[in-house]
């Protein structure tokens, strides 16, 4: 079953443990968490110490995803704030195969980030060493932009070429996921759909059944 990753970038911070703790009971397999550091994107949201607090309360996954630039200087405080999964746009550093290292080397999972305007082509000699691979349904920076379906070849792409080579990266789709186009991410290979504001900005009764039906 495809897994959903909520995205906490449209949370109130001032209750973000209540969400936190909502997502958690009502089936969420993964936590997302967006790093932008009005550099990479045109927009800031939270650095380590939040990975830190949020992993004191919870044991999903914390999926967190770096929109920075540079990269690699900041790793290790991703890595000690308690991060299972790291993504990186490869494009934002040099040191691309240092950082993909470094996270290994930590035991944790390692992702790369296919922004819109970049082509599979361009990093697919990083596949073979990366355990997800982020494709980009909007341009990264904000929460609420309308999903991109020029973008959905690429997960088609990525499931094919994962076939071919036993690759073992998840695919995940990220930007504008809603109940209209969960199924076409799925139907083309998607294994995870991390979701902002489609499902933050419903009441927190109805998380189960969101998450569910995206499900
Ligand atoms: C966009 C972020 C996304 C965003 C998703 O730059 O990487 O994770 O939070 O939010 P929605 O689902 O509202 O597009
Ligand atoms: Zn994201």
């Amino acid at each position: 079953m495809i897994k959903i990753s909520p995205s906490i970038l449209s949370a109130d911070i001032l209750e973000l443990e209540e969400e936190i703790r909502s997502l958690d009971i009502n089936g969420a397999d993964y936590i997302h968490i967006d790093i932008m550091d009005g550099h990479y994107v045109p927009n800031i949201t939270f650095g380590p110490n939040i990975v830190k607090s949020i992993r004191k309360i919870t044991s999903k996954i914390l999926d967190v995803h770096l929109m920075i630039q540079p990269v690699k200087h900041y790793i290790e405080e991703f890595i000690d704030a308690g991060s299972d999964i790291i993504t990186f746009h490869p494009e934002a550093d040099e040191n691309v195969e240092e950082i993909i290292k470094i996270i290994s080397d930590a035991k944790i999972k390692v992702g790369i980030a296919i922004h819109p305007k970049v082509n599979i082509s361009d990093i697919d000699y990083l596949f073979n060493q990366v355990q997800q691979i982020i494709v980009m349904t909007v341009i990264p920076g904000f929460g609420g932009q309308k999903f991109m379906y020029d973008q959905v070849q690429k997960i088609k792409d990525l499931d094919e070429i994962r076939k071919n080579n036993n690759y073992n990266y998840e695919i995940a789709v990220d930007g504008g996921v809603n109940n209209e186009n969960a199924k076409i991410c799925k139907d083309n290979g998607a294994d995870v759909l991390a979701v902002g504001s489609y499902l933050l900005s419903q009441n927190k009764n109805n998380y189960n059944k969101i998450i569910n039906s995206l499900k």
